[in-house]
């Protein structure tokens, strides 16, 4: 019953869309009809700027830590279930039922879950983002190379197989969502900042 709970609170923890809230709210705007339409802190500071971005990294960063937290303080000592609302949490930002299952990527949802989980993987996806952000001014780049370096610090530190097997899944399900951006990757049409 606990557990049940727990997966539908991660699930709509993750789907309350940030982005479309706080663009709506402050700008006055839809980012769904800016940019590349997604719902993340990427568009958001395309269609925004910088400060609002920021909250939203923040803020959809805070909704998947926040819902592993819980289950780590209410179901200590199974890491499954940890694992499980994880993941519930970010499906949740990924196909949001308040928008018709049409959310964003999930990149700072699942960089909140591991930051609770493997803290050192969630920092070295953080590092390598922004160092290749930094570089490029292509986030898509910084995401999934970030993801890249999540599975093999995960792999190496994460304190159980559980937490290791859901960093190479959300990978996994970062490819899926950033299926469009690494099309446009390859045809080197890849939207900046
Ligand atoms: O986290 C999303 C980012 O990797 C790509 O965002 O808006 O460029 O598709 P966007």
């Amino acid at each position: 019953m606990l557990s049940a709970a727990l997966l539908l609170l991660g699930y709509l923890a993750g789907s309350i869309p940030f982005g479309v809230l706080l663009t709506r709210w402050v700008r006055g705007v839809d980012v769904r009809q800016s940019g590349s339409g997604n719902i993340g802190a990427t568009n958001v500071t395309r269609v925004a700027g910088k400060k609002l971005g920021a909250v939203v990294l923040v803020l959809d960063a805070l909704k998947g830590a926040l819902a592993v937290g819980l289950a780590l303080w209410l179901l200590p000592g199974e890491p499954r279930m940890h694992a499980a609302v994880g993941l519930a949490a970010f499906l949740g930002h990924v196909y949001p039922v308040w928008l018709k299952l049409q959310g964003g990527k999930g990149v700072a949802t699942a960089l909140g879950v591991l930051v609770v989980l493997v803290p050192l993987a969630a920092l070295s996806a953080a590092f390598v983002y922004a160092g290749l952000v930094a570089a490029w001014r292509v986030s898509s780049v910084g995401s999934l190379a970030g993801g890249v370096t999540a599975v093999i610090v995960a792999a190496l530190t994460a304190p159980s197989l559980e937490y290791a097997g859901l960093s190479a899944l959300l990978f996994v399900l970062i490819l899926w969502t950033h299926r469009g951006n690494i099309h446009r990757l390859l045809r080197r049409t890849e939207r900046r900042f």
